[in-house]
Formats: C-alpha cells, structure tokens, sequence
C-alpha cells in the first residue's frame, strides 16, 4: 500500500492540473463568446450544449462514481456559461411587457441557458406582503400594491448578472423605470391582446383582469399603456406565434448589439 502523503501529493497534483484546464477551457469561453458577438453569430447554441452532455455522459459511462462526475460535470456547465453571459453583457435583464406578454416563461429559459440569477418582482412583493398578489389589491387596493412594487425594484438594485422579471404595471411609474434603468437593460415583450388573452385566461392570480378577461378590456388597458412601454424599452421583442427559444435568441443578439 503506498504512503498516505504519497497518494496526498498526488492529489494535490491531480487538483493543479484540473484548475489548470479549468482556466483554459473558460478562456475557450470567452473565445467563443467574444466570435459570436463580432460575427453577429447566434447565441444560444441549444443543440451544441445537448451534443456536448451526451458525449460527457457516454465518456462517463458506467463508473462507480458517476452519479458525481455528472454533478461535477454540470458544475462546469453551469460555471462556462455563466462567464458566457458576464462577457456577453454586464447587466441585468429587466423584462417588461403586458401580463401574458411571456416575461416568466422567458426568464425561466435565459436562467437556464446563461445561469444568470432571476428574480421576479411579484414574488418578492408576495415575500415582503406574505400575502398572494390577489389578496394585496382586495385588502389594501392597487396604490398599496404599486407602493410595493416600487420598494421591490430599489430592493433590486443591488443585483447584478440578474433577470428581473417585472409585473405588466409596473411601467406605470416612472421612478420604477428610472430605478431599473441604473443596473438594467429594460426589454419589451409584446404580444396581441388575443395571444395575451389566450395564455392568461386560465388563471385568477392577476386582480386586473379579473371579471375583465375579454379582449376588449386587455386591448384598452395596453393601448393606455403602450407608449409607456415603448419609452421604456431598450429592446423591443414580439412574442406572437414564436417559440421561447426564437424569442431568447432575438433579444440576446438585440442586447449584445446594443453594447457595440
Ligand atoms: C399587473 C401585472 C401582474 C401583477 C399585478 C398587476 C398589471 O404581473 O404585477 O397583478 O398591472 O399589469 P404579470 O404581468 O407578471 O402578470
């Protein structure tokens, strides 16, 4: 059996060499990232990244420790791509857009393919309330829940490499687009009033379209909102008829030109 301090340098090797390589392969990162963005080229690369795990995954094999090298592996994943989005741009991602406009659904997919944090404003609201959205507006109206609103975003202020996902209303203010204008690029989402209508009227969570959920009323309370939104925005983002992942590859090429 050999010596414990033996096998120990040996370890202590084994860690130099893996940091080694570890830097390497970020600095391969940042070589990608930085020929996507001079040749305009896409982004997101989904079909890449599945190829990249399978063949890790068939590396790994049938090895007693494989359950951990995936985990490892992932880790690595997950830490590339997070220095993807710091190189691609260094700021939050505010989406804004009409409830129903896919703010959530698109947060949820740049969370994951960039491994940026994501934040929606809402929930911090219902964190701070300990109370549902819905029970806020019948409890102590809509002024109250704006108050809210606004102390949510200067709470956000301090995050960075950050998707902050806003409510619809929050536009309503101008403060609220000014607070997230230091640390944030605001992206509007659009979509038609149908389209709106269609994702949003299976559910009683939103008090403004509750007893309102025709398309009369959500194509009224956007055209009153429309110009704010548009003032708002640095990226503009139609979401009708397209998949997530057409939406997230739009905005990110749109974000990283708006840096050149
Ligand atoms: C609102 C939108 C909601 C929520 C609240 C008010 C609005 O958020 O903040 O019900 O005034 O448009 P979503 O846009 O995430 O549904």
């Amino acid at each position: 059996m050999r010596e414990l301090s033996e096998i120990n340098s040996d370890l202590d090797l084994c860690d130099e060499k893996i940091l080694d390589l570890l830097k390497q392969r970020l600095g391969y990162v940042e070589e990608i990232t930085d020929s996507k963005k001079a040749l305009d080229l896409p982004i997101l690369q989904p079909e890449q990244d599945k190829e990249r795990m399978k063949k890790l995954i068939l590396a790994i094999g049938d090895h007693p420790y494989g359950e951990e090298l995936q985990a490892m592996v992932g880790q690595i994943e997950s830490a590339g791509k997070r220095v993807e989005s710091r190189n691609l741009f260094d700021f939050n991602i505010a989406l804004m857009g009409f409830m129903g406009a896919g703010k959530s659904t698109v947060s949820r997919y740049l969370k994951q393919k960039l491994a940026m944090d994501e934040v929606d404003v809402d929930s911090v609201i219902v964190q701070d309330q300990n109370m549902p959205i819905k029970d806020i507006f019948a409890q102590f109206g809509e002024d109250y829940f704006r108050d809210c609103e606004s102390k949510a975003i200067i709470k956000l202020q301090s995050r960075r490499q950050t998707i902050i996902s806003c409510g619809g209303g929050a536009v309503v203010r101008e403060e609220n687009v000014a607070n997230l204008k230091k640390t944030s690029r605001i992206v509007l989402l659009t979509a038609s009033p149908e389209t709106v209508l269609e994702r949003v009227k299976g559910s009683d969570e939103r008090p403004i379209l509750n007893g309102n959920m025709n398309v009369e009323f959500i194509k009224e309370l956007m055209e009153k909102r429309a110009e704010l939104y548009r003032k708002a925005a640095d990226v503009i983002i139609e979401t009708d008829h397209k998949r997530v992942e057409q939406i997230c590859e739009e905005l990110l090429r749109a974000l990283v030109k708006l840096e050149r």
